[in-house]
Order: C-alpha cells, then structure tokens, then sequence
C-alpha cells in the first residue's frame, strides 16, 4: 500500500482547537505530497492557535473558518464543499469537536460540513489525557465508530500540558500512511470472513456463570480489519459491551454450545474464518433450575468438556468443489509461548495461529497488545500497538498468505 493512494483525492481537513492545531500545518504538506487536493477549514479557536494564513500558503487553497462568511460562501458555498470533499480528516479532533459530531450538531461551518457530506469521516483526537479517558469522551467515540468513523490514534506520550498519558496527535507521516491503507487496494474485497469474538458464559445456576477475562476488543478489531478490507464479516460474539463495527453484521450468543451452533450455521458461507473467541473448555455437567443454596458442606461441581469448536471445523475445511476454509486460531499462553502455540497450529490444523501472552494484565483486558504470528514455516513479530492496528497488520498477512499456495508459503 503506498501513500500514491491519496492521488488526486480530494481532501477536506479539518483543524479544530487545541495546541496540536500546529501539527496539522505539517500534515497539510505531507498530504499534498501524497498528492492529495487539500481543502482546510478551520474552527473558531482553532484559528485562535495558527492563523488561517498559514493553511492558506501550504494548501495553496483559501481557507475557511466562518458559515457566515458571504465572499467564501459566494465562491464555493459551504454545500459546494461538503460535496467537493472525497474524504474528511479532522486533525486534531479536540474532545469538543468529538462531542458535538457525535450528537450530530451542526453550529459551526465544520460540523455542519460533516453533516452535509456523505465523504467517509476520519478523525485524529489530540487532548488532554483525562478528557481522552473521560466516560462522555470514549461513549462519544463509540458512538462515531458504529458510524463508520475512522479514529486514528490518539498515540501516548508526554503531552503539552505537562501529563503523561493518551491524547497526543498522531505523527503526520502515520495519519497519511493510515489514510493510505484506507484508499488502497482492498485486499479480501468479496471474502466471506467469520470472525467470533469475546468470552463464553456457562451457567452454573440462574444468577451464577462460569466465564472468563475476554474483553472481546481484539476479535471486534479483527472484524472492523476485515471489512475494511473489503469482506462481508459477519461477527459472532459471546457476552461483550462493544458497538458492533460498521459493515459488519453479528449474532450474540451467550453459551460455547451455542457460540458452537451459530458457527456451524455459519460456516458453509464462509472462506474465512478467525476464531478469537475465548471459548470456555468446560461447563457444568448440569445447571440448577434455581439458585444454589449455602449448605456449610464443600461444593463441588462436575464439568463437562465444551466442543473443540476450532477444531471441529478444521475437520471440515476441505469442501468439494471449493477452496479450503482458511483457518486462524488464538492462543492464549501465560507460558510457552512459541512452542505451545505451534503445538496447537499442527494439531488444530491452521492455516495461521495467533499467540499472545496472557495474565499479569497482559492480553485479555487491555486495550493495546503484542502478538506473534506463526504459520507453517513461517512468523512474524507485531510489536505492541492497539488492537485494531494489530487487527490490520493480521489481516494484511491473512490475506498474503491465502493468496499463496500452502505448499509455497514465505518464511517471514
Ligand atoms: O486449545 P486452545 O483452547 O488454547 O485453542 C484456542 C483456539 O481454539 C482459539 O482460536 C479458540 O477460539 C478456539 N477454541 C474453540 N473451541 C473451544 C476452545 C477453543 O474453538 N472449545
């Protein structure tokens, strides 16, 4: 994916208020030497940081800032420009600007563009690393991305105000490398990908269940990587609190066996399918009609082995008349990591296993990750980064690797 993806697009950039709005003059230079026609508009307290004049000279464009401004308005009115824009980046994005696109406002010449236009919406937030972990700010997100919004970064670091944390603005290198990979070549464009996702509950009794740390993040990242990638996903999901990415469609299930009929069901349609689910190995050999009473004697319960659902479909992923389902598993490994997943990748019959380490806060909960692909012949390292970048470096792999004969697969 090379950065000549951005050719000729046309770009609307978006500045709003906050002492990252330096950094977006940088951006604008590198976007135009992607090639990109770049329109900026600036908020109110946006242009309280950098002056219009700046953009103005770096985008060779007159900038905006203002609905009310008639001589703009007269040259290209605002409708104009929502519809001349084939994509929208909002860099930074300051947890203002994030709200009142969230809520659908539209009270200043930028918001009211991202409502007229029907340009897919990227956004770049920049703040202060609390406002970024506030529960209004991360709601606000979630909100934007069921919409299809692009959220680029934020990175960590230190930031201007002296805190450490989240909320510093992307690099202008890697916000246009990210909105590259997004204008590229589409690498599963077709591709039926089933992806399941999360924990699975098993019931003891009716208030009790045996579950286990699955947060879901990282499978609900593999499902927006592939439709990004131009695959219908379709998303099964055992008890997890996440929006469903956009484009994607979901079942939820509660149970292994029922995560085990869903998938089943599912599987004659599908080319492939990426099993990050955290699927509980045991239930209750029987769940109490009521709930269980203290008795003062030890409890004990007998468990039952849930299907090897992985496992059964690799039994089946040789069809008649059609190419093999290609498989990818997870391993979850507190120790052991490279050995123990291989071991799994022969035995389960992969086409791509997928290790990473778990326990002592690692894996399960968080929101960023560090994994280790291994294929027949072949891994790869992906360093630590947040679960969607991991998503797409996985998907890119997924996609070489299916594109090449399993006899012929590269060592990388
Ligand atoms: O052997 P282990 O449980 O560690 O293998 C993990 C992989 O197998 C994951 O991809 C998981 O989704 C899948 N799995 C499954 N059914 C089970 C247990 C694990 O599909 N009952």
């Amino acid at each position: 994916m090379t950065e000549s993806a951005l050719a000729n697009l046309r770009v609307l950039l978006g500045v709003s208020g906050g002492i990252a709005a330096y950094k977006a003059a940088e951006l604008t230079r590198r976007l135009r030497d992607a090639g990109a026609d770049v329109r900026v508009v600036l908020t109110e307290n946006a242009a309280r940081f950098v002056t219009p004049l700046t953009f103005q000279a770096l985008s060779g464009q007159a900038v905006r800032t203002s609905l009310w401004d008639e001589a703009a308005e007269a040259a290209m009115g605002h409708i104009e420009l929502a519809r001349w824009a084939q994509r929208i980046v909002i860099a930074p994005a300051s947890a203002d600007v994030i709200a009142r696109l969230a809520h659908g406002r539209a009270d200043d010449l930028l918001t009211t563009l991202c409502l007229a236009s029907a340009a897919p919406l990227a956004i770049a937030p920049a703040m202060n690393q609390q406002m970024w972990a506030h529960a209004a700010t991360q709601a606000n997100l979630d909100l934007l991305r069921t919409r299809g919004v692009d959220v680029l970064g934020p990175a960590s670091g230190s930031q201007a105000c002296g805190d450490v944390g989240a909320g510093r603005l992307l690099e202008a290198d890697a916000i246009v490398a990210e909105l590259a990979t997004r204008h590229g070549p589409k690498l599963l464009d077709g591709a039926r990908v089933l992806v399941s996702a999360g924990p699975t509950y098993e019931d003891i009794d009716p208030v009790r269940f045996i579950g286990n740390r699955s947060s879901g993040r990282m499978g609900f990242a593999v499902a927006q990587a592939a439709a990004e990638q131009g695959a219908q996903v379709h998303l099964i999901a055992g008890p997890a609190h996440l929006p469903t990415p956009a484009g994607v469609t979901r079942c939820d299930v509660r149970s292994a066996r029922e995560m085990h009929a869903a998938i089943m069901q599912q599987i004659p349609q599908c080319d492939i399918f990426i099993s990050a689910a955290a699927v509980g190995d045991y239930r209750p050999g029987e769940v109490a009609a009521h709930k269980l009473k203290k008795t003062g004697a030890t409890l004990r319960l007998v468990l039952t082995e849930n299907p090897d659902i992985l496992a059964e479909v690799a039994a089946h992923k040789t069809r008649p008349g059609k190419p093999d389902i290609f498989l990818v598993g997870f391993a979850a490994e507190t120790q052991n990591l490279e050995t123990g997943a291989r071991a799994k990748l022969e035995r389960k019959k992969l086409d791509l296993i997928v290790a990473n380490r778990v326990g002592d806060g690692a894996g399960f909960d968080a929101t960023d990750n560090e994994l280790l692909l291994l294929w027949p012949g072949g891994k790869e390292h992906l360093p630590r980064a947040d679960k969607l970048a991991l998503a797409r470096s996985l998907l890119v792999r997924i996609a070489g690797l299916r594109a090449q004969p399993a006899g012929r697969r590269s060592k990388r």
